[in-house]
């Protein structure tokens, strides 16, 4: 069985103490879950990722930073470097989120700038890309994706493939307002995107996994985890609460060997 990535981004909720309790809660009820057949990863706040890294019962649970900036140092206020994250043990970078795109007006280009310095410190490394919905109506997902992609991981030896993740998220999927992408939908752009890895990687891009995120939740998440192009589910509000997030994982896990 090709093995399954589950993880979440915890946005600007949960504080230190909230997120330890969450990640012990979650490390007990996921552990006899085989790490062979999943990879777990929870990406904290800044301020809650010391104590996340050091929990000592979450050795199963990647953790990862929420954004980086391409930097080792110098004038930039406000942003956190690729040292103080491995200083702190981080294993997982996540860059390109929706929100840092289209909230806080992140280019590809910078971007790109993150992915290389993300990859050149170690970290795995984890681009989010999706189209917005006025780019799905007009019938350019492929083109955008395209677009993210190349640029996104310009200049990227294809020998750093194995620290790659992409995830899938569609701007119109993601949050509250958000409508979860139909399977084939996903399904489809999946197999955009592991086309477009393969132009820039070869071979080498069969390593990468491609994520679906956008309010995947226990209605949708058997379905979407059972598409051939999609290896795992980046999952926001639907994870929050370990017991949930739990649940999710084993219903998955069940039909995807059920179905494979
Ligand atoms: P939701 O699952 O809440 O839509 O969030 C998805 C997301 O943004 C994961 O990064």
């Amino acid at each position: 069985m090709k093995k399954l990535y589950f993880g979440s981004n915890l946005k600007m909720y949960k504080g230190v103490r909230e997120t330890e309790k969450y990640l012990k809660k979650l490390a007990e009820n996921t552990q006899n879950i085989s790490r062979e057949e999943i990879e777990l990863f929870i990406i904290p706040s800044y301020t809650a990722l010391p104590a996340a890294v050091r929990c000592s019962d979450c050795n199963d649970i990647v953790i990862g930073a929420q954004n980086m900036c391409w930097e080792d140092q110098g004038q930039f206020t406000g942003e956190i470097s690729p040292c103080m994250l491995e200083e702190l043990g981080v294993k997982l970078v996540m860059i390109g989120h929706s929100e840092r795109r289209h909230v806080f007006g992140e280019s590809d280009a910078e971007e790109n700038k993150k992915v290389r310095s993300a990859l050149a410190h170690g970290f795995r490394t984890l681009l989010c890309v999706g189209e917005t919905a006025e780019e799905k109506e007009y019938g350019i997902s492929a083109e955008i994706l395209r677009k993210q992609l190349k640029i996104g991981f310009y200049g990227v030896d294809p020998k750093e493939s194995k620290n790659i993740w992409v995830a899938y998220e569609p701007v119109w999927s993601i949050g509250v307002n958000g409508v979860p992408a139909t399977s084939e939908y996903a399904q489809r752009m999946h197999m955009e995107i592991k086309k477009v890895l393969f132009e820039i990687f070869g071979n080498q891009a069969e390593k990468i996994p491609v994520l679906y995120g956008g309010s995947v939740n226990p209605e949708n998440a058997d379905q979407l985890i059972v598409q051939s192009a999609i290896d795992g589910l980046f999952v926001g509000r639907s994870a929050w609460n370990a017991d949930e997030f739990d649940k999710l994982i084993r219903s998955a896990v069940y039909t995807y060997k059920q179905y494979w």
